[in-house]
């Protein structure tokens, strides 16, 4: 391995990998004008990263309407069932342009590859999108009690592919992720916007044309 090049590299998924945002905005905003209001995709942007009840509860606050728990369980099933039915007809087209790429380059390079995101969906998208085989290990919002910004995600992710956080490069689109990056002790790379990444250590706007060799300090 170049010496330049961390050990590790814990990629999360919705926005940095393949964009599901449209389809977590398609079915929330299908839920919110069932409940007999609007949900913009300005208000959608509040969610990413977000877990899935913490992301009702926002919807629930744009409309502001009050469910009692129950409800809220009913309403977090239905826009799930939604949602899965966007992700069940993905394909690898839809996987975000140079990071294929680039996961294959940090194989070839022997760099270890987790992912790391808080969707109970993402062995569903990444068996959709044939992105399996790139991972050496998978922790997602099944296996984590705390959603970002507890970086509990990324340590879990560091500690199954025993090295040591600070040896870590993590990618992130959201801001709660980012924040979870830096509890970690890991270096951040923002996917995105540097206004909302502020706290990355560096931000770029996607994979394609960035390799490993450009983009490692
Ligand atoms: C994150 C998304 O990756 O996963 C959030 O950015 C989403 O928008 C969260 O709410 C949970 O996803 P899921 O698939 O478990 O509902
Ligand atoms: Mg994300």
């Amino acid at each position: 391995m170049k010496s330049n090049y961390p050990l590790a590299c814990i990629f999360d998924l919705d926005g940095v990998i393949v964009d599901t945002a449209k389809y977590h905005f398609l079915a929330w905003r299908a839920l919110a004008n069932e409940l007999g209001f609007e949900f913009t995709e300005e208000d959608n942007e509040r969610l990413k990263g977000v877990s899935r009840m913490r992301s009702l509860d926002i919807m629930l606050e744009v409309g502001n309407v009050t469910l009692s728990e129950d409800e809220k369980i009913r309403v977090a099933d239905k826009k799930n069932n939604l949602y899965v039915s966007y992700i069940e007809k993905m394909t690898p087209d839809e996987i975000l342009p140079g990071v294929e790429d680039f996961l294959k380059t940090l194989k070839e390079s022997d760099v270890k590859i987790a992912l790391g995101s808080a969707s109970k969906n993402t062995p569903l998208i990444l068996s959709r999108t044939g992105l399996v085989p790139y991972f050496d290990v998978v922790v997602d919002g099944n296996m984590v009690e705390k959603a970002k910004p507890d970086p509990e995600v990324f340590l879990m992710g560091a500690k199954l592919l025993n090295v040591p956080p600070s040896s870590c490069y993590v990618f992130e689109d959201a801001a709660a992720g980012v924040e979870a990056a830096n509890r970690a002790g890991m270096y951040c790379v923002g996917i995105g916007s540097p206004e909302i990444l502020k706290q990355a250590n560096k931000v770029i706007a996607g994979f394609d044309g960035i390799t490993p060799d450009k983009l490692f300090i």
